[in-house]
Formats: structure tokens, sequence, C-alpha cells
């Protein structure tokens, strides 16, 4: 199991790619498969949890010719998936495990969807009861709440399903499933989740109709495939410009970004905190937003955050509690206590770690409180196996007064490969 340790330094400064968003890529890889037709899918996501939907995909009978910057998918149509010869495994990835298990739910085949141990201690009842409504015959330990889901596919029925937690996991397993569903799903969510399968839906023709947070699709319409371009991850970015904002004499530029307004809380939230950020060279690609990012070294103010803007920062509060930190005056976050669902408990996790670097932060049920503008101590730290947790630690370290030690850091390759490679490069610019 690997560690990095991390001594003071700093600035960053330069020109960083980040890899493909990981989100569009699970999603441009499945839809891609049930498409009519070839396609290829540009600047995808080649972290562990894109993989695994990968060859998921692969184990389902979907050809599939993988390059470094591009994969070339040979669509089999909505009903050419075939029965895999042992379980699908997701790794890490919930996006990967729900949204496969609203896929294969309506199949004429058998499928075990099972993943590491993170993964299986997630909850997937939220998925499995919408799939169940609409006729879904799914199976898992304690009751369907935990993978590994044992799916026996069988014809299914549109439903209207009013989700009481706002997660695109859910929303997208519900979509696909009513993909292949007889008559017409409906979907609907207190606040927006990102909204990618949406998009791509809209960009590859398949119909459906969006009225605020609620969606009708007509089930069972075969649909042509079309190249994709996958834009640089704003979650992985994210390391970045926090890691430019608090860094003394930083200044970082990040080409090629995914801007999907359900994603750039982070955005929103540090520019009020007082960030530098300018977004240059705004366009769109394959009916998502995109541009370039500009971030210089700016005094961060504490800040208060609620529910309503949880949704779209969803992934970025472990390096956001980083900004937090280094921020003037007090930060409170409430409303977000999916956070403890997510590959760790992260409220838990990033509370536990910062406090070893002496940062006065303090859990509550639904969200944390952190004091900033204390000085940062050397610790030794863990990440959970979170990636998230491991790269937030990681930006955390530069600012601390003397090396850090952050131990197994594998996790990072779930969504980073290069991670650290990128960072090293951005401080050697600066020598
Ligand atoms: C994702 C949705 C989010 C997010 C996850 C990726 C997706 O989860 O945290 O990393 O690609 O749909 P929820 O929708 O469950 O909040």
């Amino acid at each position: 199991m690997s560690s990095l340790t991390i001594a003071p330094q700093g600035p960053l400064r330069g020109t960083v790619h980040v890899p493909g968003d990981k989100s569009i890529t699970h999603r441009a890889l499945i839809l891609s498969a049930l498409a009519e037709g070839s396609s290829t899918i540009l600047g995808y996501c080649r972290g562990e949890d894109c993989l695994n939907t990968l060859s998921s995909l692969q184990h389902l009978g979907i050809p599939i010719k993988v390059e470094p910057d591009q994969v070339h998918v040979s669509g089999k149509g909505l009903w050419g998936l075939t029965e895999p010869a042992e379980p699908l495994d997701c790794g890490n990835s919930g996006t990967g495990l729900r949204l496969l298990a609203g896929v294969l739910a309506g199949q004429q085949f058998f499928t075990v969807l099972t993943g590491d141990a993170s993964l299986r201690s997630r909850p997937m009842g939220r998925i499995v009861k919408p799939l169940q409504l609409m006729g879904a015959h799914i199976q898992g330990r304690r009751c369907g709440e935990l993978a590994p889901l044992a799916i026996t596919g069988t014809p299914l029925k549109g439903t209207d399903y009013v989700s009481p937690v706002s997660s695109a996991q859910i929303k997208s397993a519900v979509l696909l499933a009513g993909l292949f569903a007889e008559g017409e799903t409906r979907f609907s969510e207190p606040l927006q989740s990102r909204d990618h399968t949406e998009r791509m839906f809209r960009y590859l023709g398949i119909p459906f109709e969006a009225e605020g947070n609620s969606i009708r699709l007509t089930g069972r319409q075969s649909f042509q495939a079309k190249d994709l371009f996958v834009p640089g991850d704003l979650s992985a970015a994210a390391f970045f410009i926090v890691g430019a904002s608090i860094v003394p004499n930083s200044e970082v530029t990040i080409p090629n970004i995914g801007l999907n307004p359900a994603r750039t809380g982070i955005l929103d939230i540090l520019i009020e905190m007082g960030a530098n950020i300018q977004i240059l060279n705004q366009r769109e690609e394959s009916g998502e937003p995109v541009g370039d990012l500009w971030v210089k070294t700016a005094q961060l103010r504490g800040i208060s955050i609620g529910a309503a803007q949880v949704p779209k920062t969803i992934d970025e509060f472990p390096i956001f509690c980083v900004a937090a930190a280094m921020a003037q005056g007090q930060t409170i976050v409430t409303g977000a206590e999916e956070l403890r669902v997510k590959e760790t408990d992260r409220i838990h996790a990033m509370a536990t770690e910062l406090k070893k670097l002496h940062v006065a932060i303090e859990e509550t049920p639904d969200g944390f409180m952190v004091q900033g503008g204390s000085t940062i101590q050397a610790g030794h730290c863990q990440s959970y196996g979170d990636h998230r947790v491991a790269m937030a630690m990681a930006i955390a370290a530069l600012t601390a007064q003397s090396s850090t030690t952050i131990d197994d850091t594998d996790c990072i390759e779930t969504s980073f490969p290069g991670f650290y490679g990128k960072l090293l490069e951005l401080l050697t610019n600066s020598n």
C-alpha cells in the first residue's frame, strides 16, 4: 500500500491538464454500448472507476477498443447486451454499480454486481426500491440494501418515482431502466442533481421532457451512436484550484474543464470566499459547457453553506474543508449528510484528519464547522481508501509546518491517475 510524504512547498505555477470527467465517462461508455453503431469517446477518464465500467460492458458482450486518449465502442443497440459469465466488479465506483443496475434490471438475463469493501458497505436500497417499483427482480444483502446485487432481468414498466434524496446516481439508474421499460417513466427529486445523463440523452437524440426537477421518458426507443468528447473533470481540477488559491504566489491555468452548472458549486463558493478565479474561452462540447480556468492566490474568507448548495458541490467537500481551514474566519456547512455515505464518511474523515494537522474543525450530524486561519502543523494522516480525502490532504500538506505523510494513497488511481506527478510539475515550474 503506497503513501505520499509531502514537504511544505510552493508556489504552484503553470498549466495543468486533468483527467476526463468521471461522471461523463461512465455515461458515455454505457450509452455508446446501448446505441446502434460504433462511436469514439475522446478524452475519457482512465481512472479505475471508469475502467471497471468499461470492462463490465466488455463482459456484457460489447467490443471496446482502448487507446490512451480515446476508446472505440461497437454499440449493439438497446437489446444487444449478453449474459456475463461472471460477477461484474465495479471496484470502488458507486456510479458504475448504480447506473449498471438500472441498465441490467430490464435485460433477459441474470447478472451479479459487486465491488470493493467500501462499495459493498454503501446504500443500494435507494436504487433497488425504485427499480423494484418498475418490476425489477433484485436481491442483495440486508434485503437489497447492500451489494453484491443479484439481478434477474425481467420486463419493466414505467413508474412515477419521487426520490427523497437529490442524487444523479438514483436519477440515472431510473432513467436508464426507463429506456428498457414499457410506457412512461417519471422521476423527480428535491433539488436538481447533476444532469449529465439528460444532456447526453439530448445529444444522442433520445427523447424526454424535463420541467424543473422532474423528467419524463418513454421507453424502448432506439438511438444512433455518435462520437462523444469528454471535458476535463472539475472535481479533479478542484484540488489544484484550491491549491493555487491557498499556496502563496501561485498562478495556475487548467484548460478544457467541464462547467456544467449542476457541478460548479465549488467555483461559486470559492469566488464568494474571495478566490481569484477566471473562466475563459467558454464553449459547448457534446452538449456540455466547457471552459478554461485561471487561478491566482488570494486570501479566502469563511462562509456559510446550506442544503441548497450541496448537490452541485457534493464531491468537492474534502478539498473545500482545506480551503476553509486556510480562510479567515468561521465556515459552517449544514445539510450535507449525504457526505456520510460517499466512498467513506467524508465528514468524519476530514474532521479527524485535519484535526491531526491542528485545524479547528468540528463535525456535526449534517456537516462541519471550521475556525479558519490557524497554522497547519505536520502530521501522519490516513486516506480511509478515499481518493478525494487522499488528494485533499496532499494539498493541505503543502501549507503545513513540516513534512506530512498520507497513508493508503493507491486509491487516488480511482479518479486521478498521475495526480502526484502533476502536482510536482506545478511545483517545479516555480523553481
Ligand atoms: C455522481 C453523482 C454523485 C457524485 C458521484 C458521481 C454521478 O453522487 O457524488 O461522485 O456520476 O452520477 P450522488 O448522485 O449519489 O449524489
